[in-house]
């Protein structure tokens, strides 16, 4: 028994060795320790042994099996290896494989709106400015006649960062700055980040506006009306139907919002237009004598209008959004349909 096994190792060694690849070596292996194989029938046949012949030549057995299996593993290697390197030799560079895309960014769709806003505009003429957007009372509210008792300081739940200091609740601040250090003809818009108390499926405690200001000799409603509805056109279509509702705001008189016809259900009535088939984008006006007054700019000689325009509001509208937390919760699934 004993020359048997020897015999089974000198040619396991033999045939491993000269393997010449890995499907050959599998073969090997399954002549050896397969189900059929040359050991397998010898372990398989102790039990045909007395207990003593039984006891030594188990263990021999099952150490050849060992050596065979550790020596099997050891060629394996180092086939795969060689044949890997050999595939390498044979095609070192395959220039018809498609290349790695690189995974780029993309700009935020706020912030694709907001160019495309200020290019409008600026086609228009108008300059870009901005502002702090930690901002004094003074420039948020007083000088855009709006002193501490005024009502309409309600409507803008502000964050105050200490007594006299807050987060600007609108970019109109940025007009007061502008015409302070400007004479007249001033053309200007204003992009920023805006801060309110606020938040619901339409308010986030952070947005953004779009300034606008034009002050010049005679500047009346009729340019204002004409210069956003060319905007609304070049941005949302032709077909967009536009109106002029009166409102209030205690820097412009007359003051006015504009709605443009849903753009979602095209003026049919949806979720984002609540049913209404219209929705509110901007709000605007004749700026006030008092602001003129408040910057030094003589109210005989000049008019001027402004607007203060929503971006996130019209980035829900574009791409039909319906909740303005997807545009701030980074959400790659979301972000990536842009
Ligand atoms: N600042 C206003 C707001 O946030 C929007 C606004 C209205 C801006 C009228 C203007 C304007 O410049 O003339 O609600």
């Amino acid at each position: 028994m004993n020359e048997k096994l020897e015999c089974i190792r000198a040619e396991a060694v033999r045939q491993i060795e000269l393997a010449p690849n890995v499907r050959a070596l599998e073969e090997t292996r399954v002549r050896f320790l397969g189900r059929k194989g040359a050991l397998t029938e010898v372990l398989r046949s102790l039990g045909t042994l007395c207990e003593e012949e039984r006891r030594s030549i188990g263990k021999s057995a099952n150490e050849l099996k060992a050596q065979i299996t550790v020596a099997l593993d050891q060629r394996k290697t180092l086939l795969e290896t060689g044949e890997a390197e050999a595939r390498a030799l044979e095609h070192p560079l395959d220039l018809t494989l498609p290349g790695r895309r690189p995974a780029i960014g993309r700009l935020h769709p706020l912030t694709r709106v907001a160019e495309e806003v200020i290019g409008i505009f600026r086609e228009l003429g108008f300059q870009v400015a901005s502002g702090p957007e930690v901002e004094t009372e003074y420039y948020n509210f007083d000088s855009l006649n709006t002193p501490d008792d005024h009502p309409a300081r309600d409507q803008q739940d502000t964050f105050f960062v200490r007594p006299g200091i807050v987060l600007r609740t609108q970019t109109s601040p940025v007009q007061v700055r502008v015409m302070e250090k400007t004479q007249p003809p001033v053309a200007i818009i204003a992009p920023g980040r805006v801060y309110r108390h606020d938040a619901d499926a339409s308010h986030s405690p952070m947005f953004f506006q779009i300034e606008g200001l034009l002050v010049d000799h005679g500047v009346s409603l009729a340019d204002l009306k004409g210069t956003l509805l060319l905007f609304v056109h070049r941005f949302f279509g032709r077909e967009t139907k536009f109106r002029f509702r009166p409102g209030f705001f205690p820097f412009t008189e007359p003051s006015a919002e504009v709605d443009i016809s849903c753009s979602v259900c095209k003026g049919t009535g949806c979720r984002v237009c609540k049913n209404s088939g219209w929705v509110e984008i901007l709000g605007c006006g004749m700026v006030h004598p008092e602001v003129f007054r408040s910057v030094g700019y003589d109210y005989e000689q000049y008019t001027g209008y402004a607007f203060g325009l929503g971006i996130d509001r019209i980035t829900m509208l574009r791409h039909s959004i319906s909740s303005i937390h997807y545009l701030y919760e980074n959400d790659l699934r979301f972000l990536e349909q842009f």
